[in-house]
């Protein structure tokens, strides 16, 4: 009996010193936890959200709709500051700028919860991780907050995610959803893949066909490609430009920038359909693709003609004025040069400008965007086939066939981000033993997990051109949100993991440990995430 309680006393004393840290993903930079007795609750009356400044608005907002949505609770919001009032959560906007922008502080006590931050984008995610050290069930009441002290802040400034919409359409109520799902990984970049040979999806007034003929495909390859078939179904959707406004205000109220893709100059099939005079063979048929892997079959190459560079100029001039952006992405990957070798005018200009070949023709093609686009203010993005026959002079570079592009960038003084498809690309299978049709290349959660932005073969100072890395989801085999889903989750955690916490505290299992209770969190949210993520 003695020996009995000996052992229960510990584990009781155990408990009190050594509350287990909570899970939390990302990782927080650092983190101590206090006794229970200094756990604090939320309950439908009492509790009382707190903001310093209406800035803090939309994180205030975002709190109060989740406690309604998963535990079906109220709290009130106040500006007015109560220091006697018990069961609050203080937001609160601190003067000055914190060493790292993004850095917020949280701390839990019995009386209150406070998160302090220079930043209402801080704050932001200092909500993230309050919302995480709720339960992840409704049926726990009140719901008990783990007393703990947070300081913490991001390892790389870009933290991003890609969605292709081309391939497959995804309607604004799941673009919403998606941009809900990045906010919670305290990602702040979602770059929308908003064109492609398979339909245009943005709305462009001065251009309707874009939309009326190329959002639309008459029929869509079946299985995996060279496929079986065509299934003759007419397939498409795009944004109007009020949607796309409503998305861009959504994102922003969760410190996401979004940075909308307009590909040139291949993957332009849907482009070629709406206007054939753009084209290097104007007089032949158009279509927008109905098979994937396209890129050396089909002309879906822009001449690069005057006219093809007005209508580029008008079409990104309606895209900048929508997207507040800093940054435009222009595509630049995959463009076959076979078009450009067999039209006469291509040849010529190669001729007139001194260029070198259809390489030198692709690289002008991009300094002269390039050009136009500085000249609004912002700034491109492209794939690392930008940097084939000399890079534009501000471009950023987006590094997807391997790391060679990004590492030649960064060498060159230009900002990176890294895609590279053996570990960002999320359209890749998560278990080997697949249920569903799915691109053929394998991507386990740990290998996305493991994953170092920062090449080993830079300097410090060329590392720093590491602006970050994404996450990209192509969607040939992706034709709904459950799918989208499916593919996205659990990876997204090891990815904001590899973006946010610093890389001495990376630890998969740690994170596979942590893992669990954010499976729990899904089931509550009702996200379909593989459960076969670890069947490698
Ligand atoms: C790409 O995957 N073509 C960027």
């Amino acid at each position: 009996m003695r020996i009995l309680i000996s052992i229960i006393s510990t584990l009781l004393l155990f408990q009190v010193s050594h509350a287990q840290l909570p899970s939390l993903i990302p990782q927080p930079v650092e983190m101590t936890t206090g006794k229970a007795s200094e756990n604090f609750s939320i309950d439908n009356h009492t509790t009382q959200l707190f903001i310093s400044d209406s800035k803090l608005k939309p994180a205030a907002d975002f709190f109060i709709n989740y406690i309604k949505k998963y535990y079906n609770l109220d709290l009130s919001l106040t500006t007015l500051p109560d220091l006697n009032r018990k069961n609050v959560i203080n937001l609160t906007l601190t003067k000055g700028v914190d060493p790292n922008p993004e850095q917020y502080a949280l701390s839990v006590s019995s009386k209150s919860v406070n998160i302090h931050s220079s930043s209402p984008a801080g704050i932001f995610y200092g909500i993230q991780t309050l919302i995480q050290l709720l339960p992840p069930s409704a049926k726990a009441f009140p719901l008990q907050v783990q007393a703990v002290t947070i300081t913490d802040y991001p390892r790389f400034a870009y933290r991003g995610m890609h969605l292709d919409v081309s391939r497959h359409f995804f309607e604004v109520s799941f673009v919403k959803k998606y941009i809900d799902y990045l906010a919670m990984h305290k990602l702040n970049y979602f770059h929308w893949h908003l064109t492609d040979d398979h339909g245009w999806r943005i709305e462009i007034k001065k251009h309707p066909r874009l939309t009326e003929v190329g959002a639309w495909r008459d029929g869509s390859i079946i299985g995996l490609y060279p496929g079986t078939g065509n299934d003759g179904i007419r397939y498409g959707g795009y944004y109007t430009q009020e949607e796309v406004k409503e998305v861009i205000r959504y994102a922003a109220d969760r410190y996401i920038t979004i940075i909308p893709e307009i590909e040139m100059p291949g993957h332009s099939m849907a482009v070629l359909a709406a206007y054939p005079e753009l084209s290097t063979t104007p007089k032949l048929p158009k279509k927008v693709a109905e098979t994937w892997g396209i890129f050396n079959k089909f002309n879906n190459v822009l001449l690069p003609s005057e006219q093809t560079f007005t209508f580029l100029e008008e079409v990104l001039t309606e895209v900048m004025n929508l997207f507040p952006s800093p940054y435009i992405h222009i595509g630049g990957d995959e463009c076959s040069k076979i078009w450009w070798k067999q039209s006469a005018f291509s040849q010529q200009l190669i001729k007139e400008k001194g260029l070198k070949n259809e390489i030198g023709l692709q690289s002008y093609f991009i300094h002269r965007v390039e050009k136009f686009v500085n000249s609004k203010g912002k700034t491109i993005i492209g794939w690392d086939e930008i940097l084939d026959g000399g890079l534009a002079p501000n471009a950023v570079v987006m590094s997807w066939r391997g790391e060679k592009g990004g590492i030649a960038a960064a060498k060159q003084k230009h900002k990176v981000i890294m895609t590279p498809e053996n570990f960002m690309y999320f359209n890749h299978a998560q278990c080997l033993k697949d249920d569903s049709l799915t691109a053929a290349k394998f991507l386990p959660l740990v290998n996305v997990y493991n994953y170092e932005p920062v090449p080993a073969e830079l300097s410090p100072a060329e590392g720093k051109y590491i602006w970050g890395a994404q996450g990209n989801l192509w969607s040939e085999y992706i034709g709904n949100p459950a799918k989208a889903e499916y593919m996205l989750f659990p990876r997204l955690d090891a990815l904001s993991e590899v973006l946010w916490s610093p890389k001495a505290k990376r630890n998969y299992s740690s994170f596979q440990q942590r893992l669990k209770q954010q499976l729990r969190r899904y089931d509550q949210m009702g996200i379909k995430y593989s459960k076969r993520y670890w069947e490698n």
